[in-house]
């Protein structure tokens, strides 16, 4: 039974919470998604802040490829994928991903979320050590926190910090590196030669979350790995079908043939949590094949980005640096921040100020993230929009 005293207690969290800036509001939408948004008033806006980087979310062929799943395969399955929950689609899925990112195999969780709660607890124990970038996604933060392992947290992208801490692990019997592929909330991207080389060194296993990289680096779009022309150096690649790759929902484990296996049979979210929907795994499929032919909307998704970024530069704004897509506007305090996403957005321009506790206190910005679908005509719009907004917030 929930208290007064209960209740209370949630009461003034909450409202140190919208004291500090920090609440957020959840903004409806009354459309799909796409470069405009339609809010609930009506009103269209041109929308920064999503990441559906190749503009896939939409796709007609993606849609039709959804669309005629529901008809052959159904809704749902309504089972975890050991009991009835693995149709032939998932299959095909899991050999596509393979192909695509060059991996011996595959497996498919719910989300990517479930890939790096499942990696960790299913490959280590107490005699191992694992290293974390300290910007990693709050996934593999969770992940990690399940298994049993030491626990090494590393300065971000820094290899001699995560040097260092390998030597103190010199005696566990498995050591594992993992690290964001690129960084959500700043954009930078892993300096993989460095930790594979140290990988190498000090004989670690690699796992890397390209979530934000899947689809978007590389010239077919492998991500980071083949942004640095390497290959066959990760041994395990997490990422989400929820970005990049059509935008719907489901993630996967990618890498050696071994560990993929293993985690059918230990990984928990994958054995008690229900298999992926048809018509996702259907939209997947193609959202997979348009990402791996899609050259020309990573060129013009990257030259969208390159404009953005120095025409924010020349109107003073002060960037993070960094050539993905993922563009952050730093504003330091988090309730100037939160101000300009509610100016901007009477100004037409949707975007998300985010504050304590996903970035660090004190370095409050707005996350602009474009799109393949994005043209230069909707860029140069919202640069006029951050233009005005400079001029009356300062
Ligand atoms: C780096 C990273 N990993 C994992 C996730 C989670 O992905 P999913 O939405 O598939 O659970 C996200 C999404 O925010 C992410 O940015």
């Amino acid at each position: 039974m929930i208290t007064q005293q209960f209740k209370k207690h949630l009461e003034r969290q909450m409202a140190e919470v919208k004291a500090a800036g920090l609440y957020k509001p959840e903004r409806v939408l009354g459309g799909p998604q796409g470069t405009r948004v339609r809010l609930a008033d009506g009103r269209e806006v041109i929308n920064l802040c999503s990441n559906n980087y190749l503009g896939l979310a939409q796709h007609p062929e993606v849609r039709e490829a959804a669309k005629r799943a529901l008809e052959e395969w159904g809704y749902g399955l309504a089972s975890v994928r050991f009991i009835c929950g693995t149709q032939s689609i998932h299959k095909q899925l899991e050999e596509r991903i393979s192909r695509f990112l060059g991996a011996e195999d595959t497996i498919l969780f719910s989300s990517c979320w479930d890939a790096n709660g499942a990696v960790f607890e299913a490959l280590l124990g107490p005699e191992d050590a694992v290293f974390s970038d300290e910007l990693n996604h709050a996934s593999i933060i969770d992940g990690i926190r399940l298994c049993k392992a030491q626990r090494f947290r590393y300065r971000n992208n820094d290899p001699a910090d995560l040097e260092a801490k390998l030597r103190e692990a010199k005696d566990a019997r498995f050591r594992l590196i993992v690290s964001d592929g690129v960084f959500s909330m700043d954009g930078y991207i892993l300096n993989l030669p460095a930790v594979c080389e140290l990988a190498e060194r000090y004989e670690a296993l690699v796992m890397v979350d390209d979530s934000h990289a899947t689809g978007v680096l590389g010239r077919a779009g492998r991500g980071v790995e083949e942004h640095y022309g390497l290959s066959g150096k990760i041994d395990i690649l997490t990422g989400t079908l929820g970005k990049a790759l059509g935008g719907s929902s489901g993630g996967y484990a990618a890498g050696r043939k071994e560990i993929v296996e293993w985690l059918r049979q230990r990984g928990r979210p994958y054995l008690f949590s229900n298999t992926v929907a048809p018509p996702v795994a259907a939209g997947a499929l193609k959202a997979v094949e348009l990402a791996e032919n899609g050259l020309a909307l990573r060129e013009h998704l990257a030259k969208l980005a390159g404009l953005f970024r120095r025409e924010l530069e020349r109107l003073g704004f002060d960037l993070l640096p960094g050539e993905h897509p993922i563009v952050p506007i730093m504003l330091g305090d988090a309730a100037l921040s939160a101000r300009y996403a509610e100016k901007l957005l009477e100004l037409g321009v949707y975007v998300v100020s985010f504050g304590y506790p996903v970035v660090p206190k004190g370095k409050a910005r707005i996350r602009t993230q474009m799109t393949a679908a994005h043209t230069e005509e909707d860029i140069h719009k919202a640069l006029e929009a951050f233009a005005a907004a400079k001029r009356e917030l300062g």
